[in-house]
């Protein structure tokens, strides 16, 4: 433990010189915004040694979604707690990840945490981290490598459980309505390509999609999780296919963006509509189109998971043993239960 202070106390010594020489990089960034919360000013954190350092490599600021996973992880490893975050967001882009977590290394924290874009690609930077001894936590998306010591543990959700609740919904949905034999167009607005959220996702919704003859998908397209991506990307496939039954976006900020467009061609969607929606996150904004009746189902991928990982590492000094997987819990919301969760929803 001794050692481990001193530790600490070199890393904040170094983030502060590196301030003060007005060094670019991912700690910077973190030092002068996120990592400050109101309540605590720069002055104090370098006089307490025992702070656990934590970096943490987020995806970006692409959703509605993330900005909430960003507040929960921002709130769970405040200095009262014990904690000092040096935060990187890399704006969607995978190299950015793999530097920010090499920073981290140099700076010797004692964890990383990181959210990782895509699934690929992770072997090297986090042998690297393995080898100095900084133990890895993986959170919301998931990565995909051979050798799970790697990392510590994943904190996330169950991406591929949220597809194949989509698919099931669809599934009781067209049994009701009567339509189990119609043919049945479906059109698809992907995540970012590559990440676990868009793999899990889609497939977990093939598993149920397999089993039905009669459900034709038209076109997969990426749409990033933007709302913008999620317009430009409707406008594409409406010139092509002008007529389907279903689109599921695979978020709700690419619903809110695809939505403005098919209302803007005189499209109905939801209850009652021309086409059915079904969209994943459950954010403020998804569940009240659901209360709206304009999106059928919202499929909910929770990111509150700061405390989860707050709680993880507390474990880890304490010497104990953590699972290799937690889950978060989850939820699906239709108009029929979406009134008795829409107004705590804080997102
Ligand atoms: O990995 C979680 C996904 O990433 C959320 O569905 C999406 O909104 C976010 O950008």
């Amino acid at each position: 433990m001794k050692i481990k202070r001193f530790k600490k106390k070199t890393i904040l010594t170094s983030l502060i010189i590196a301030a003060a020489v007005g060094l670019s990089g991912c700690s910077l960034g973190a030092f002068s915004d996120i990592n400050q919360p109101a309540s605590e000013t720069k002055e104090s954190f370098p006089q307490d040694e025992n702070l656990i350092v934590v970096g943490i490599s987020q995806v970006g600021s692409e959703s509605a979604w993330r900005f909430e996973n960003t507040q929960s992880i921002q709130q769970a490893f405040t200095q009262k707690n014990g904690f000092f975050m040096v935060f990187d967001n890399a704006r969607q882009r995978q190299e950015n990840q793999i530097k920010a977590v090499r920073s981290f290394i140099s700076q010797r924290v004692d964890y990383i945490v990181i959210a990782p874009v895509i699934e690929d690609g992770w072997e090297t930077v986090l042998g690297e981290a393995k080898s100095a001894g900084i133990p890895v936590i993986i959170m919301d998306r998931m990565i995909s490598v051979q050798d799970d010591s790697l990392y510590t543990t994943h904190v996330g959700t169950d991406q591929k459980e949220e597809g194949v609740r989509a698919g099931r919904w669809l599934e009781d949905e067209l049994e009701k309505d009567g339509r189990s034999d119609e043919q049945i167009n479906i059109v698809v607005l992907q995540g970012t390509r590559g990440s676990s959220a868009q793999r899990g996702r889609s497939i977990g919704f093939d598993m149920i999609y397999e089993t039905h003859d009669n459900w034709n998908v038209l076109t997969q397209r990426d749409g990033d999780f933007t709302i913008s991506k999620g317009k430009e990307e409707m406008e594409k496939i409406l010139r092509e296919f002008p007529e389907f039954d279903v689109l599921i976006c695979q978020n709700d900020d690419m619903s809110i963006g695809a939505l403005e467009v098919l209302k803007e061609h005189g499209i109905t969607t939801g209850i009652n509509g021309d086409v059915m929606v079904i969209s994943f996150d459950a954010t403020k904004d998804g569940l009240t189109c659901v209360q709206n009746g304009i999106i059928n189902v919202d499929v909910e991928c929770n990111p509150l998971q700061g405390e989860a990982i707050r709680e993880i590492i507390n474990k880890l000094e304490a010497g104990e043993q953590v699972e290799k997987e937690y889950f978060v819990d989850e939820k699906v919301f239709t108009i029929d239960n979406v009134g008795e969760y829409i107004d705590s929803r804080a997102y």
